[in-house]
């Protein structure tokens, strides 16, 4: 996965009914620590990293690049949605094309938030990367993210195995 590359970055943040979404910050740095230690959040990616060593290993400013965005509630971040280029992915239909993915801390789920994030999200990808359709990958155990990923208008290319289980492959067509 790459970066978006040349888009303006970072956008003035993003205000939805609920939420914003902007740029990384330092001080977000504890909460992805959180993100990435957490069993939960990663019971379908892999499984968390140790704590001391995201404490140890974490940059000051965690994710700050093109299409990375905190989001937060009432100045709080509880999650994270992540646009990148998928230049190099296993899955020929998905190589090169965008990529959404999405994080949230298990107190924030089950609330809309993720949806009312990713789509604030897209909406700005469809304004600087006008015509892009986004890609999205998810294990199909991962429930909550196959609904999100449908709510989202994402639609089934395929499924395959890799990382020891059955994947899904969407895709959501430009606007
Ligand atoms: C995947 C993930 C982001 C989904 O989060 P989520 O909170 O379930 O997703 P949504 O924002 O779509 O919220 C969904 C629920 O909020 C409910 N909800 C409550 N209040 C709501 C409101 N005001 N507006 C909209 N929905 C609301 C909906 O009914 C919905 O429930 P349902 O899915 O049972 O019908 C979350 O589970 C997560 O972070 N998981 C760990 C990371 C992960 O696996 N990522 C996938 C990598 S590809």
């Amino acid at each position: 996965m790459e970066d978006l590359g040349p888009v303006a970055w970072p956008p003035a943040p993003i205000r939805t009914e609920r939420l914003v979404l902007r740029e990384p910050e330092t001080r977000d740095r504890p909460v992805f620590v959180e993100l990435h230690a957490s069993p939960e959040v990663h019971s379908f990616l892999g499984g968390p990293r140790p704590r001391a060593e995201l404490e140890r290993e974490m940059p000051e400013a965690p994710g700050k690049w093109p299409g990375s965005f905190v989001v937060e509630r009432d100045g709080d971040m509880i999650g994270q949605v992540l646009l990148r280029r998928a230049t190099e992915h296993r899955r020929p239909a998905a190589a090169g094309k965008v990529d959404l993915g999405y994080l949230f801390l298990p107190r924030a789920w089950g609330l809309g938030y993720a949806a009312e994030a990713c789509t604030a999200a897209l909406g700005w990808l469809a304004d600087v990367l006008p015509g892009e359709p986004v890609v999205l990958t998810t294990q199909t155990a991962n429930t909550a993210s196959m609904r999100l990923a449908a709510k989202l208008g994402f639609t089934e290319v395929e499924r395959f195995e890799a990382w020891d289980a059955e994947q899904w492959l969407g895709i959501r067509a430009p606007a």
